[in-house]
């Protein structure tokens, strides 16, 4: 009998240790990184492949994304029928829970402030925030969303979520579908995105959202740059309605050199490293998965499976 062939296609990535990993974790499979005009294997681990591996790979049991967001696999033309998988979680939520924790801490805690003072060496104190002055709003409640939402409220802040289909989670304020988002914006003053990027939360970062929150409200983009329109951000910044933003993705990355969020007074930014995929827990979590597979059981029983028609 053949062994089992895994491939590997991953753009931007050094491949040897993921390639030492596979191999690894998967012993009695024959793990390759892809050459063009390779046959089909039976399972691919990927991030942002080609066009032209997708045309070849046409055999695939199931395609492994070793990231949580598919929106740039999504846009390919991808082989009929092949599964698509992506990373649940596999050390990413954590990552995100630091993230968002330490953005709303600092302005809530306004540690900008205090460092401003510091640095002109004025000893003096602000009048503490309230909690209930900071409803925190996260839109999208899936495996980060939900994680980063349990980090706030372990710091007792209101926190709301957002999410498609309705949700009961213990300690958030639940809201969904787009009949729920008005009402979800107007209670939140610190806006967290964690929805995936598909054609329905395209720009859903706008004049009109981002200006129904509460005034003096903050934005923490985790997501995806698709999400936010630039010029709406900085308009809502410079009129005031907006205090102060906190982006890690963006439409272009890298950043272009000139663009003026660089420097922008009210706008921190961050390269695109809120939650990072972690090597050795992204391999054990596809090795298991493809185990699981190849012991019989149905693609549906496996977490993070994308659906096609909602495009996560
Ligand atoms: N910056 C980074 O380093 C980084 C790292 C990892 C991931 N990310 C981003 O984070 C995103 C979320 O990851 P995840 O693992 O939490 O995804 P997930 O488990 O698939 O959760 C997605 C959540 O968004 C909701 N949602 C999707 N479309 C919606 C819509 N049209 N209206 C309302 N809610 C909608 C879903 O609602 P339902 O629950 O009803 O389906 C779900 O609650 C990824 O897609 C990726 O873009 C960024």
């Amino acid at each position: 009998m053949n062994a089992m062939r895994v491939v590997f296609c991953c753009t931007g990535t050094k491949a040897q240790p993921w390639l030492d990993g596979l191999r690894a974790a998967l012993p009695n499979a024959d793990v390759s990184e892809w050459q063009a005009g390779a046959p089909s294997a039976d399972y691919a681990v990927v991030w942002a492949p080609p066009q032209q591996f997708l045309d070849e790979q046409t055999a695939l049991k199931a395609l492994f994304n070793i990231g949580a967001g598919v929106d740039a696999l999504m846009k390919l033309q991808l082989p009929p029928r092949v599964p698509v998988v992506r990373l649940d979680d596999a050390g990413m939520s954590v990552q995100m829970a630091e993230y968002v924790c330490h953005a709303v801490i600092r302005y809530f805690r306004e540690f900008d402030g205090y460092a401003a003072d510091v640095a002109t060496g004025k000893w003096s104190y602000r009048k503490p925030n309230l909690r209930e002055d900071f409803p925190i709003g996260v839109l999208g409640l899936g495996v980060l969303g939900q994680r980063v939402c349990a980090a706030l409220a372990q710091f007792d802040f209101p926190v709301r979520g957002w999410s498609r289909s309705a949700k009961t989670v213990p300690g958030v304020q639940c809201f969904s579908g787009r009949a729920g988002l008005t009402e979800f914006l107007a209670a939140s003053r610190i806006l967290v995105c964690l929805v995936p990027l598909t054609p329905e939360t395209e720009n859903i970062l706008n004049k009109d959202t981002l200006g129904r929150l509460l005034p003096g409200a903050y934005l923490i983009n985790v997501a995806r740059g698709g999400h936010l329109v630039d010029d709406d951000l900085i308009a809502l910044l410079e009129s005031g309605h907006l205090a102060g933003a906190t982006l890690d993705v963006f439409r272009e990355e890298p950043l272009p050199p000139t663009d003026r969020f660089w420097r922008h007074p009210k706008i921190t930014l961050t390269p695109h490293t809120s939650a990072r995929t972690l090597r050795d827990e992204s391999i054990s979590q596809i090795a298991g998965k493809i185990a699981q597979l190849e012991s019989g059981a149905p693609i549906a029983s496996l977490a993070g499976v994308v659906d096609p028609q909602k495009g996560y």
